[in-house]
């Protein structure tokens, strides 16, 4: 007899007893736990999706959003969907068939942007770095020599697969030279890192709902500029997307709001607190503390022993992927960490797999309580896998950070 599935107590009877998850703290790549505030604003009664109060709150999050990116770009909304919706709805929307692109892959998300460009037809340029390292933008500017069609240019200011900070402004620098446009994935950046639409000249940029924005998974933010709305506009062909057309998305946020798909109300209230928490905390305060905790973690696990991927000075304040000496299992210190701590944490993509853990702060997450827990649960379950670690080392090394950016602040 098969045996039943989680949840069901008799297949005989057909009956199915209430679901009860385990608590978990998530300081994986994503999601994170997010803000109780949050939580409450996602059981608010539901909504239609062409509600007055609901079409009301589409423009609050829209100009919530344009805050949070630093942008007065009109086209700016959620696609819903999770952050490749995000990277699929700008993609397919700028590129058509046969056009050309200059992907910039660093690692296994970045990557997904030649793959999500090939889809759709176009001629796909890859510039690749090895994992933990960020772009040469001489590669870059080599190939838009070679292809100076290139319509756009696109990678990830935050690769989450290897913990990366990728620079940009160079790399914005070659793009315009080249009158391309200039396209960031910023899924797990925004939020929690500095990112100023304007200032950093992005033509159009994606992100998603359930990391350093601290709401639920569902929701791709998107913006794009003038320019890229030309783009859109003088396209030869429809985009082949129903669903991510953009402008047709933009009429239902922003114009006259007619039916495009049934957007659901309570992700979206729970997105617009999420929103409301970023911008009460404050841009500036919200990066510093994504910082701060970041920098402590990796104190932490540098402390025992561990080495981190990226390489230094390009670590993801928001991510931090450690590699993992021989003696451990990555997959066994993850079932550990989940059962005896109902802790969860990322490990590695593609090649990495098998050797590195990935811890993300992230939003809600972000902070000393939760940097504390997953060092002493570390420092706890090393020693079973042949990695021998001094107690108490890592949380003291946290606690220096934490103790010179009291001083520092008390100085400032
Ligand atoms: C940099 C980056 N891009 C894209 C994605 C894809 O987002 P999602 O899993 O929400 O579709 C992720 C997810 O982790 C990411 O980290």
């Amino acid at each position: 007899m098969t045996p039943p599935r989680p949840g069901q107590t008799s297949l005989a009877q057909g009956t199915f007893s209430e679901l009860n998850p385990p608590y978990r703290l998530l300081l994986g790549p994503g999601p994170c736990n997010v803000d109780p505030r949050v939580l409450r604003a996602a059981s608010a009664p539901q909504l239609g999706h062409l509600d007055p109060f609901l079409l009301d709150t589409l423009g609050a999050i829209a100009d919530q959003l344009r805050q949070v990116f630093q942008t007065q770009d009109e086209l700016t909304l959620c696609v819903s969907g999770s952050g490749f919706a995000g990277a699929e709805a700008v993609l397919c929307n700028l590129l058509e068939e046969g056009d050309t692109l200059i992907a910039g892959s660093l690692g296994f998300f970045s990557g997904k942007i030649a793959e999500i460009a090939q889809r759709i037809g176009a001629h796909v340029i890859l510039v690749e770095s090895e994992p933990g390292q960020p772009l040469d933008p001489q590669q870059v500017a080599a190939a838009f020599a070679r292809h100076p069609e290139a319509k756009l240019f696109a990678t990830a200011i935050a690769e989450t697969s290897t913990g990366l900070l990728q620079p940009l402004e160079e790399l914005e620098q070659i793009t315009h030279a080249h009158e391309a446009l200039f396209v960031v994935d910023a899924v797990s950046g925004l939020g929690g890192i500095p990112i100023n639409i304007e200032q950093m000249k992005i033509d159009a940029c994606y992100a998603g709902s359930q990391k350093c924005l601290g709401a639920f998974p569902g929701l791709a933010p998107v913006t794009l500029n003038g320019r890229a709305v030309e783009v859109i506009k003088r396209r030869r062909k429809p985009v082949q997307s129903y669903y991510l057309d953009l402008l047709a998305l933009q009429r239902y946020w922003n114009g006259d709001h007619a039916y495009h798909h049934t957007a659901c109300s309570n992700l979206l209230f729970a997105m617009h607190e999420a929103l409301r928490i970023v911008l009460e905390e404050g841009l500036e305060t919200r990066w510093q503390r994504h910082r701060l905790h970041g920098q402590a973690l990796r104190a932490g696990l540098q402390a025992l022993g561990l080495t981190l991927l990226p390489r230094p000075g390009y670590e993801l304040p928001v991510l931090t992927a450690v590699n993992l000496p021989p003696s451990v299992s990555e997959n066994q210190l993850r079932q550990q960490l989940l059962t005896a701590y109902g802790l969860e944490v990322g490990g590695g993509l593609g090649s990495l797999k098998g050797h590195l853990l990935r811890i993300g702060l992230m939003g809600y997450n972000a902070c000393r309580k939760n940097v504390e827990t997953v060092l002493a649960a570390l420092e706890q379950l090393l020693p079973s896998h042949g990695w021998p670690v001094q107690a108490g080392v890592a949380l003291s090394a946290a606690a220096t950070v934490y103790s010179q950016a009291d001083q520092a602040s008390e100085h400032a």
